[in-house]
């Protein structure tokens, strides 16, 4: 990899609890040297922002590979909603042509979550790049689970660097049962890949809490109303607006953020607006571990 201090990049940080804008980079042209910086500034930041980007669904591919190997578009409540011919690039939409939906997730709120960890090994990144946006709400929230960890309280932290927990894979961010699932409610019976509550992060080797969604979560080995009543207390510290930074969309905008580190979730909108976004999720290398 080129020597990061071979370029410098013009990075903002948001102002809020995490992310990044990083400014004069055209992701369609982008040199070992530069990529290096971006990729240093992302495990830095954890999410970053390029705005007035014009990529094509190749573009948008070719620059997510950088990073690593895609995954197809995961299933939804609707299947996998992807561009034609591009299986990597999921649209994430609540646009509906000739009576079929072309995304997922509609106009809803999507709740706080990590992408996919109900999975043994979760993607290590998503890209979501703006095509069509509403002209208010749609705004994406990004927090900070390395200070979510830090900042627990000393008791609370302690407990939580010896849990296990199940991520739950029956219900989507959007509330839907993703499709082929058998819905429960009962966080032991539903399908999930077990993690360590706290995990080190594989490249910054700092440690944050890996929550990934409330709904149906369970801490493994603890009665229900324990689990749920922790859970509770955990997920109160986890979503601190002053932790978090939203982001309010423009057409052009490329937001990538760090899963391993990061959870987010979305505003709802209104559905007479368009918004639609393209997105790509690089796979994970290493299983979360502690
Ligand atoms: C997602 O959770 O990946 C979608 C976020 C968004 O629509 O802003």
């Amino acid at each position: 990899m080129a020597d990061v201090a071979s370029v410098v990049l013009d990075i903002t940080r948001s102002g809020g609890g995490v992310g990044a804008e990083v400014r004069g980079v055209d992701l369609r042209r982008v040199d070992a040297a530069t990529f290096a910086a971006i990729h240093h500034a992302w495990i830095e930041h954890q999410v970053l922002l390029f705005r007035g980007q014009s990529l094509d669904d190749d573009d948008l591919i070719v620059f997510s590979r950088r990073f690593g190997g895609l995954d197809h578009a995961p299933i939804q409540e609707n299947g996998r909603r992807f561009v034609e011919g591009k299986p990597e690039i999921y649209v994430v939409s609540n646009v509906i042509e000739n009576g079929v939906a072309i995304g997922s997730l509609g106009a809803g709120e999507a709740v706080w979550h990590t992408d996919m960890s109900y999975l043994e090994d979760p993607p290590k990144a998503s890209m979501l790049y703006a095509l069509e946006v509403p002209p208010a709400g749609g705004d994406t929230w990004f927090s900070n689970m390395y200070t979510v960890f830090e900042t627990l309280p000393p008791g609370l932290k302690g407990r939580a660097e010896k849990l296990m927990i199940k991520h739950d894979g029956t219900y989507n961010s959007g509330g839907y049962v993703r499709l082929g699932v058998t819905p429960t409610d009962d966080p032991r019976a539903s399908p999930g890949a077990v993690h360590p509550l706290v995990c080190r992060h594989p490249e910054s080797g700092r440690r944050c809490l890996y929550l990934g969604r409330r709904r149906n979560a369970y801490l493994m080995g603890l009665d229900l109303s324990e689990s749920e009543a922790l859970l509770d207390q955990l997920w109160e510290c986890a979503t601190k607006p002053e932790l978090a930074w939203t982001h309010h969309w423009r057409v052009g905008d490329l937001v990538m953020w760090d899963n391993r580190c990061t959870m987010h979730r979305r505003d709802p909108f209104d559905n007479a607006s368009r918004r639609v976004m393209h997105r790509t999720q690089i796979k994970g290398e290493n299983r979360p571990a502690a």
